[in-house]
């Protein structure tokens, strides 16, 4: 079974981490028996899963939902929750009983974005005992601030916050960091930086490991693709096929057939 300390180990022997979403669970028993390391119930449910313009009008009932059934598919991954906007931000207090609440249904860590406006929530949670992934870059969370979702770290002044933050994050005790649309000599210096493991998406080949949004790497959502995703499959056009067919079938009446049917 993946644990935090396997993912710490993992940048040490320099083996690439590999990381996926999921929320529902037969995907995340797909993912899982694949292999892969971490299975990140991600807020950008929101997005892929239920068709909202970004991520924040997720709630907590709805991310404690998606993780309780991933959990129970997830033999071997390392789960972690993705706390939804509003969770954490106001207070140490509402950030600790929320990541408290996704260790209940099984996650075995949180993950939260951004770095010093939410240190001291970052910190408490870990001296509690509770695993957290930070996450820098573009954060979608921060959508507004940044007027849409736009490569972060290109200016000098970016650039020194985000690897002032990632330090941060590594002094508070986060496990790993994910870097999310960064140039990718930024990517690589961070990565040198630290020693925690930086999970990159759309930051580059230099992280320790990658992350990518299931629904996107196969096909399953196409409202809008980043560059950084590459398609590894063509599922929706599978299933579209699939119910084409099932369509076409029942109005010829060729389906139900005998194989089909009880004599
Ligand atoms: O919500 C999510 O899926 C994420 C990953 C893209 C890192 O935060």
């Amino acid at each position: 079974m993946v644990t935090v300390k396997t993912i710490a180990s993992m940048k040490q022997k320099q083996e690439r981490i590999v990381c996926l979403t999921a929320y529902d669970y037969p995907m995340a028993c797909i993912v899982d028996k694949a292999g892969i390391d971490i299975i990140l119930v991600g807020d950008s449910a929101a997005n892929v899963f239920a068709g909202e313009k970004n991520t924040l009008p997720i709630t907590m009932e709805e991310m404690l939902y998606h993780t309780r059934i991933v959990s129970r598919a997830v033999k071997n991954g390392l789960v972690i929750a993705d706390m939804p906007f509003l969770s954490y931000q106001t207070s140490i207090r509402d950030a600790v009983y929320n990541a408290g609440r996704f260790l209940k249904v099984g996650a075995a860590g949180v993950k939260l974005e951004g770095g010093t406006p939410i240190l001291a929530m970052i910190e408490r949670l870990i001296a509690l005992g509770i695993p957290v992934m930070g996450h820098l870059g573009l954060t979608p969370q921060s959508i507004h601030k940044f007027g849409g979702y736009k490569l972060q770290g290109r200016s000098e002044d970016s650039k020194s916050r985000l690897l002032a933050d990632a330090k941060l994050l590594e002094e508070a005790g986060c496990f790993a960091v994910v870097l999310e649309k960064i140039p990718v000599s930024l990517a690589k210096e961070i990565t040198a930086s630290v020693s925690i493991p930086t999970i990159g998406i759309g930051a580059g080949p230099f992280c320790d490991g990658q992350i990518l949004v299931l629904h996107d790497m196969i096909g399953l959502f196409d409202d809008f693709s980043p560059k950084f995703v590459k398609r590894y499959a063509q599922v929706g056009e599978a299933i579209r096929q699939a119910v084409e067919q099932y369509r076409d079938e029942v109005r010829k009446g060729v389906y139900p057939d005998k194989a089909h049917s009880f004599d």
